[in-house]
C-alpha cells in the first residue's frame, strides 16, 4: 500500500515541487488517490524529452481508470526515465491521460522538437497528473499554435469525440438535426459548435439543475438550437412542443453519452433509418430500446471510442484532425453580435473553450494537502453536476 512508498532521493525545493497525483492500486479515488514528490528529472536519454506539464484534465474516464471500470489499462511505473533506477519501492500508477506540456529538455538524436515547444501525449495514460515526466518523442505531438492552453490541454479526446461522430456516421446536410444528451459536457459544447458551423440544427438535452436558465442561454451562445431537461420529457405538452419545432421528419443522428431511461424517451424525436451513437454513459445505467424501434423505424445503433479511431490512424491523420479543429471557425453568439463593433469584426471565432475550472496545486503546499485538494475536487464530480472541466496546474 502507500505506506510503503518511499523517497530514497531529496525531494526538490517546494516551491517547484516535481510531483505527480498516483495511485497504487484500483479503487475509488477519493481512496486511492495520493500525491508524491519525486526527485528532479535527469537529462532525457537519446530520443526522449524532459516536458514541463501546463494543464491536465481530469475526464470522467480518469474517474473509470483509477476505479478499474475502463476498458485502457495504465502501465505501472518502475523507472522515471529510461536508465534510471526508480525512486519508490512499489510500482504505482500516475493519474490522468490527456495534458499540454511544455518541452524543457531535449536528449540526443530527437529531431522536430526544441525547448520551449507545446506538446500534447499520442500514448493513452501516460499518467499526465504530475508536474514533469521523461517522455519518447514517439509519444508527443506538436499543437497548433492557434491554441489557447486550455484548447490544447483538451483537445486530444473531446473536440475529436465530437468531430468524428458529426462526420463518420450520416451523411449530414444543413438543416438535418442532430439530438444529444449531456449537451453541457465538453464533448456536447463542441457538438453544438461543430454542428452549428455545418449549418445542422441541434437538440440538446441536460439535466435538470437551479441555474438552468443560466445554462441554456451558455448553450445557445454556442450555437445550440434547442435546449430541453430530461425532466421535460416526462410532460405531454413539451414533448408535443419539442416535436412541433423540429421537422415532422425528425433527428437523423443521436448521440448519447448519458443511457438509462431519459435516452430511451429520447428515441422519439429520430427520423426513420436514424443512428444512435453510444460514447459514454454517465448515468451507469443501461441503454434499454424498445423493439419497435428497430422493426418500425429501422434504428441503427453504434457505438464510437476515440481512443480506437487514433489506434486506426496513423500519425498523420492524427496530426490533420488536430489542425482541422485548429483552424475550425465557428458560428456562435457573435453572429448576434453588432458586427460594426471592434470586439467581434469577424461573425466566427475558433471553437470556443470548454467550461473549465483551473485548479493551481501550489508547489509550496504538502504532498497531503495537493493529494486532498485532488480528492475534492474528483468528489464533487463524482457528486454530479460539477458543470466544468476540471485542469489541474502543477506549481
Ligand atoms: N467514447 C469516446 O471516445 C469518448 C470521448 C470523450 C468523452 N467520452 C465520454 O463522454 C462523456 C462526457 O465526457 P466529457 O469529458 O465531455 O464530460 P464532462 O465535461 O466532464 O461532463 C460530464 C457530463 O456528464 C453529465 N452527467 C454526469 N453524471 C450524470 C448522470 N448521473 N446522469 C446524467 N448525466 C450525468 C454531466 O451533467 P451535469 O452537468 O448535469 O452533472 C455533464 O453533462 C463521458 O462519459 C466520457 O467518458 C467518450
Amino acid at each position: 500500500m502507500l505506506a510503503s512508498i518511499r523517497i530514497l532521493a531529496k525531494p526538490s525545493a517546494a516551491r517547484h515541487a516535481n510531483r505527480a497525483i498516483v495511485y497504487p492500486s484500483f479503487g475509488n479515488p477519493s481512496e486511492v488517490l495520493t500525491a508524491v514528490t519525486y526527485p528532479d528529472l535527469s537529462s532525457p536519454p537519446p530520443k526522449s524529452l524532459n516536458v514541463r506539464y501546463i494543464l491536465s484534465p481530469i475526464n470522467p474516464a480518469d474517474i473509470n481508470v483509477i476505479e478499474n471500470k475502463y476498458h485502457s489499462k495504465p502501465s505501472p511505473v518502475k523507472t522515471l526515465a529510461e536508465g534510471t533506477v526508480h525512486a519508490f519501492s512499489e510500482p504505482h500508477f500516475v493519474g490522468g491521460n490527456e495534458g499540454l506540456a511544455e518541452v524543457i529538455e531535449v536528449g540526443k538524436g530527437v529531431e522536430g522538437y526544441k525547448v520551449g515547444d507545446r506538446v500534447v501525449l499520442t500514448k493513452q495514460q501516460s499518467g499526465t497528473w504530475a508536474s514533469a515526466r521523461t517522455l519518447h518523442e514517439d509519444d508527443v505531438l506538436k499543437v497548433p499554435e492557434e491554441f489557447s492552453d486550455v484548447n490544447a490541454a483538451t483537445i486530444t479526446v473531446n473536440p475529436p469525440t465530437a468531430y468524428n461522430m458529426l462526420h463518420s456516421f450520416v451523411n449530414l446536410r444543413p438543416g438535418d438535426l442532430v439530438i444529444q444528451n449531456g449537451a453541457n459536457s465538453a464533448v456536447g459544447q463542441a457538438v453544438i459548435q461543430i454542428a452549428s458551423r455545418r449549418g445542422l440544427r441541434t437538440l440538446n438535452f441536460v439535466r435538470n439543475r437551479n441555474d438552468i436558465i443560466s445554462l441554456k442561454e451558455s448553450l445557445h451562445s454556442l450555437g445550440a438550437d434547442h435546449v430541453y431537461t430530461y425532466d421535460d420529457l416526462k410532460n405531454k405538452e413539451t414533448v408535443q412542443q419539442i416535436k412541433s419545432t423540429i421537422t415532422h421528419k425528425g433527428a437523423s443522428l443521436m448521440l448519447n453519452c448519458v443511457s438509462g431511461d431519459p435516452t430511451k424517451d429520447m428515441t422519439r424525436f429520430l427520423a426513420e433509418g436514424a443512428t444512435l451513437v453510444s460514447y459514454g454513459a454517465m448515468s451507469k445505467q443501461p441503454l434499454s430500446l424498445p423493439t419497435s424501434l428497430f422493426i418500425f423505424r429501422d434504428l441503427v445503433c453504434r457505438g464510437f471510442w476515440q481512443t480506437k479511431w487514433y489506434a486506426d490512424h496513423s500519425r498523420e491523420e492524427r496530426e490533420d484532425l488536430m489542425q482541422t479543429l485548429a483552424e475550425l471557425k465557428v458560428s456562435s453568439c457573435a453572429d448576434d453580435v453588432d458586427k460594426t463593433t471592434d470586439v467581434l469584426s469577424n461573425d466566427a471565432q475558433q471553437l470556443q473553450e470548454p467550461e473549465h475550472e483551473i485548479l493551481t496545486l501550489k508547489g509550496a503546499a504538502s504532498d497531503q494537502e495537493v493529494a486532498q485538494q485532488v480528492r475534492e475536487i474528483i468528489s464533487k464530480m463524482q457528486g454530479g453536476r460539477y458543470g466544468k472541466k476540471a485542469l489541474l496546474k502543477f506549481e
